[in-house]
């Protein structure tokens, strides 16, 4: 089943220049990269953006590390994208994600866990519009 996902490069892992070695993860798995853009959120954007989360007691401190530093987003395109791109980054929690995941791999942070990516073809039709406007 060809599907779009998409993924955000977080703050963190920007300046840690894990660029590179996170979209690589991506490519050499077989997913094609549609879309590639670095920018950095304006409050707006990341408040549209996780707007499903604004009743969160953790919705400003999200918004707040998204807009921090630059971000990478990606659209990419593949078999299953959406469900195998949430299993590729691994659990919220950096600290608790499994070795072999992105988070796992890269992260111990909670709020600075290295990389989004949508959960749903809601999340993603959202997410890209925000995204890629
Ligand atoms: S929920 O309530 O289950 O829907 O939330 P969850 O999926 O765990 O997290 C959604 C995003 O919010 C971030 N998050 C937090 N940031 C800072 N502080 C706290 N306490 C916190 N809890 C959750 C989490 O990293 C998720 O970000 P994304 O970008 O979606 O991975």
């Amino acid at each position: 089943m060809t599907e779009k996902s998409l993924f955000i490069v977080k703050p963190d892992a920007v300046a840690r220049n894990l660029v590179g070695e996170v979209i690589s993860r991506f490519e050499r798995k077989g997913f094609k990269i549609l879309k590639l853009k670095m920018f950095t959120f304006t409050k707006e954007q990341a408040e549209n953006f996780y707007g499903v989360h604004k009743d969160k007691p953790f919705f400003g401190e999200l918004t707040s590390f998204i807009t921090s530093g630059p971000v990478v987003a990606a659209i990419i395109e593949g078999n299953n994208a959406i469900a195998t791109t949430r299993i590729m980054i691994g659990a919220t929690k950096s600290f608790e994600a499994a070795p072999g995941s992105i988070r796992g791999d890269f992260g111990l942070g909670f709020s600075e866990n290295i990389i989004h990516a949508s959960d749903s073809q809601e999340s993603f039709d959202h997410e890209s519009r925000v995204a890629f406007e």
